[in-house]
């Protein structure tokens, strides 16, 4: 048996030196009825005689609710209307309280079939950004009461309901009462109480106003205990104030010669656990009579010996550690010593389990900022995640952000794309007080005034300004000269006739990698419809002050050049030499063109599609060139012969990658004997050994590169692409690891306006398909997102697709199961030794689970992509050049203070 702490409890007597009994009002309770209406109405509560009011004011989303009418009697008044969240995946309350300052937050919930359903809700509440604890409902008129005793560590505190599954999150009421800082002292986090009882055979409980704190009492009797009790009153004044309904009356062993033994069970085996129990003598002793006894726990050991219950006077016993038991079973027993003629007692017991607060708040400069930002721009209505912590937890973060998560610092905002939000006024100076912003996207709104100059002060790499048609023009000094010496990307709309398209350019892109390639390549844009035969869309992209304006025009005509023959075919094959692989729809070939190397991908005969396919990637591929898109040499259209002559693409494909089997032998050596964690240990300072794994930057490097391919279908052709078979094995790398798309074969045009979006036949590859499209044949470029999503889940976890042997087979709900648990590490793959940022991680799988979202309207655009990823991929980059602190520690170490420390203390 381990305990982390000495366990030596202290004991508090009464005492009357302090007047620390509370004048018996209500003074900085606060008692909210959910779901109250109207707003400023308030009642008090006939039995406890509280004042409850309505949480209108704490609260800005759910919808108000009634139990059922025959329910009511049974429960006190503030159960009676509730608040529930259809809405949201996350809803919170939020006090503005006094910082540092300790609580109990009770949180009372009674379904009572409010909605007619009888579906019993169950959900999740978290104190902050940290879980609290899960809600189940187990009958309609079963009510559960949670209380929470919470050091505040700002001096706002957030109470959130978060749905977990399909029930509907709702709340009855939600109560907050000051408790002393004397009392419930931990080392470290909070208490969730597990029981709080007192010994009466009545069976009606206790709270305020005989309990000052409104602390909630359960009666309770075992069957081998009797109960004492006294009319006399008992001092009370030690720093707990027990209820004196709960002081005068106390529980003895039924068989007086029998020890008093109590007992219970923790689900939790790994909960830390703080123990309080406060004694008092109410029986009146004769002068030769002793009560006298010692406790002890688990089998004999030591809590605290010799005790002897002060008369008609509270003491509380209590360890100032905690404490954990192996199999969560905790017994106490309470025996005479020779020198007493009583049995033992006990008046009342609290049980609380430590919750720890590890998750820290956003900082609380940047949660004020955006809280104002929120106002300003009126975003209440429409961004229903706005609420509750800013970044944290990750998983329910404001949409619109990114933030970093520094190790045990609050995490700081990163990023903020407020993008389409209806934005009016002028550009909000509380933006400056996010100092840590790179990113900042406000295109698409309808702000005014000028550019502010105070962006020019902050971390920003790249403002997105475009479609706000009225806002200034002028560029402030400061901003230019980051613009002029690239430290700085600033889209704006561009001046002039074309500042329409300029602006529908400028918002597709919103990359700065994308961009930066947009200058960089000719950019050829065709406008072809088969009805219509309009002249080519002029182009324009405005970063500042850098402006490029091309024109192009040209058609999809298959030009002979790049025509070869089958003879022309044999000689650059050498008769079909070397196979590189076998697809889909033929065998590819090396091959020599000239002094290139090229691959040859040959139709096999039988293929039915073969023809249509082949066309259709020609067309394509000669229409279409983008440095991620694997570019088509030529091809052979011969009778019977098709070929389609590729660039030579010398790593092979991601797949191979993946998997390791694909490796440079100069490079390293391939080790499978030995486990990965223990080449972990054999790695460390040789620095000779090493696996053929992709290393994350590589992984991040190859999705920025396929994903920009992507962007570049959906967004940078005329009409758009949608490529419709992403995965793996069409992700290329050239013998400088340049990721390329391939395989166009099952690409279509995305229809032009007015065409059916629905394909008769849905193509694609098992596991990668987008279910929606499945379902309804409906394509969209989302369908792309869905697969490319599962992709980034392979890059992050290295596991196949479908695995009948996990329990939840598809990668993508497996994904999801596993990172309920909080731990990234568990679905990480294990090859990468741990040598990654655990927050570009958690982006890259938040990013995936977007896409992967059932729904296609919710899943990003592959702009939003590109963007996210260049942000993981630059944050590795900057931590393998900024970083010999990688070896930070994940739990800290105690030390066992002393044993003097724990010793007991009389008060
Ligand atoms: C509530 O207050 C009224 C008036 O002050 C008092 O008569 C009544 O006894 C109180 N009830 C309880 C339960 O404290
Ligand atoms: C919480 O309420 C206070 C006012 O009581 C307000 O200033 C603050 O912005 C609110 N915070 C959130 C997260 O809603
Ligand atoms: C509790 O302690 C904090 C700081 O330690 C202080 O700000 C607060 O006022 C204290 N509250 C009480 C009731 O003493
Ligand atoms: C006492 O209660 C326990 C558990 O509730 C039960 O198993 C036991 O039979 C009871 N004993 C007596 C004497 O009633
Ligand atoms: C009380 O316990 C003792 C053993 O410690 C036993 O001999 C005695 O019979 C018990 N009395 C009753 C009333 O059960
Ligand atoms: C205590 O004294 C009373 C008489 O005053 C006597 O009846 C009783 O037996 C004594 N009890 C003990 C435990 O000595
Ligand atoms: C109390 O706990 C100890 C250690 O966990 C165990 O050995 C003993 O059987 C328990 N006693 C009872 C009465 O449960
Ligand atoms: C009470 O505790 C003391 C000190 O731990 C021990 O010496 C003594 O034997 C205990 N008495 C009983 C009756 O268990």
């Amino acid at each position: 048996m381990k305990f982390l702490h000495g366990f030596l409890p202290f004991l508090i007597l009464a005492f009357d030196i302090f007047e620390l009994v509370q004048a018996q009002d209500q003074s900085g309770f606060i008692s909210l009825d959910c779901g109250l209406v109207p707003k400023d109405r308030t009642y008090v509560e006939k039995s406890t005689n509280i004042t409850y009011r309505s949480d209108t004011d704490y609260i800005e989303s759910g919808s108000p609710g009634n139990i059922n009418e025959m329910y009511r009697a049974q429960f006190q008044q503030q159960t009676w209307s509730l608040r529930s969240f259809p809405e949201g995946q996350r809803n919170c309350y939020n006090f503005t309280l006094t910082v540092k300052r300790k609580y109990l937050i009770r949180a009372t919930f009674i379904y009572g079939n409010y909605d007619g359903l009888n579906q019993l809700p169950t959900f999740d509440l978290h104190i902050g950004p940290n879980k609290w604890t899960s809600v189940s409902t187990l009958g309609v008129t079963n009510g559960s009461i949670h209380e929470l005793i919470h050091v505040l560590t700002q001096d706002r505190l957030q109470v959130c309901l978060v749905k977990t599954g399909e029930t509907t999150p709702f709340i009855s009421s939600l109560e907050l009462r000051p408790l002393s800082n004397n009392t419930y002292v931990t080392q470290s986090g909070s208490l969730i109480a597990f029981a709080r009882v007192f010994f009466s055979p009545t069976p009606s409980f206790v709270r305020y106003d005989e309990d000052v704190h409104d602390r909630t009492w359960t009666p309770f009797l075992g069957n081998k205990t009797s109960v004492i009790s006294t009319d006399a009153s008992v001092d009370t004044s030690n720093f707990y104030n027990v209820p004196q309904p709960v002081a005068k009356t106390a529980a003895v062993p039924a068989n007086a010669t029998q020890p008093l033994t109590i007992d219970w069970t923790l689900d939790d085996i790994t909960a830390q656990s703080y123990i309080y129990m406060h004694f008092a003598e109410i029986e009146n002793l004769e002068a030769n009579a002793t009560r006298e006894f010692n406790i002890t726990f688990n089998g004999g050991r030591n809590w605290y010996s010799y005790f002897r219950p002060p008369k008609f006077s509270i003491t509380t016993i209590f360890n100032p550690g905690a404490v954990s038991s192996p199999d969560g079973k905790f017994n106490f027993t309470f025996e005479m010593t020779g020198n007493s003629s009583l049995p033992p007692l006990i008046n009342g017991l609290e049980i609380y389990k430590v919750l720890n607060i590890e998750q820290q708040e956003t900082d609380q400069d940047e949660v004020s900022a955006m809280m104002d930002i929120k106002t300003t721009y009126e975003l209440m209505n429409k961004r229903s995640s706005w609420q509750g912590d800013p970044c944290a937890p990750r998983l329910y973060r404001w949409e619109g952000l990114n933030c970093n998560y520094p190790v045990s610092e609050p995490p700081r905002i990163i990023s903020l794309n407020l993008s389409g939000s209806n934005l009016t006024g002028t550009i909000s100076f509380d933006i400056s007080k996010l100092t840590q912003l790179t990113v900042l996207d406000l295109s698409n709104n309808d702000l005014s005034g000028e550019i502010p100059e105070f962006l020019s002060d902050m971390k920003l790499t790249l403002i997105n300004l475009s479609g706000n048609l009225k806002l200034g023009r002028s560029v402030p000094e400061p901003l230019q000269r980051k613009i002029d010496n690239k430290s700085l990307i600033l889209i704006r709309d561009g001046t002039g006739k074309n500042s329409k398209n300029v602006v529908a350019i400028a918002a597709s892109v919103a990359s700065v990698f994308a961009l930066l390639l947009l200058l960089a390549i000719v950019f050829v844009i065709i406008k072809k419809k088969r009805k219509t035969n309009e002249a080519s869309m002029p182009v324009s992209v405005t970063t500042g002050t850098v402006k490029s304006e091309t024109r192009s025009s040209g058609s999809s005509i298959i030009t002979k050049e790049r025509k070869f023959t089958y003879s022309e075919v044999l000689k650059m094959t050498k008769n079909f030499e070397r196979v590189l692989g076998k697809g889909g729809f033929g065998t590819v070939y090396y091959g020599n063109l000239d002094d290139t190397q090229v691959a040859v991908k040959m139709l096999s005969h039988s293929s039915a599609q073969g023809y249509k396919e082949f066309k259709a990637e020609v067309e394509l591929l000669l229409r279409v060139h983008h440095r991620h898109l694997v570019g088509l040499v030529g091809y052979c259209d011969d009778g019977d012969n098709l070929a389609l002559i590729y660039e030579y693409m010398a790593n092979g494909d991601l797949r191979e990658n993946m998997s390791g089997k694909h490796f440079n032998l100069k490079d390293s050596y391939l080790v499978k004997s030995i486990s990965f964690h223990m080449l972990k240990h054999l790695n460390l300072g040789t620095g000779k050994l090493s696996v053929n794994v992709l290393s994350w930057e590589t992984r991040m490097q190859i999705a920025v590169e396929a994903a920009q391919g992507l962007e570049y279908l959906h967004n940078g052709c005329r009409p758009p692409m949608v490529h419709r078979d992403v995965k793996p094995t069409n992700i290329l790398l050239n013998e400088r690891s340049q990721a390329k798309l391939a395989d166009f074969g099952l690409s279509r045009s995305f229809p032009v306006d007015g065409e059916s979006h629905v394909m008769t036949i849905v193509a694609g590859t098992p596991g990668y398909l987008d279910p929606e499209y499945y379902r309804t044949n409906w394509l969209s470029e989302k369908s792309d997102v869905y697969s490319f999503g599962v992709v980034l889940l392979e890059l992050v976890t290295n596991q196949p697709v479908t695995d009948k042997t996990r329990e939840r087979p598809h990668i993508t709900e497996w994904v999801g199961s596993m990172l309920t648990n909080g731990d990234i590490r568990s679905i990480v793959d294990p090859k990468l030794m741990d040598d990654y940022d655990t927050n570009g991680v958690w982006k890259v799988v938040e990013l995936a689970l977007a896409c992967v979202n059932p729904s296609s309207s919710r899943r990003p655009t592959m702009p939003h992509v590109v963007m996210e990823l260049n942000e993981c991929l630059a944050y590795e980059i900057e931590r393998k050049q900024g970083s010999q602190e990688t070896y930070t520690k994940d739990s800290v170490e105690f030390s066992p203070s002393s044993v003097s420390d724990f010793a007991p203390r009389a008060r």
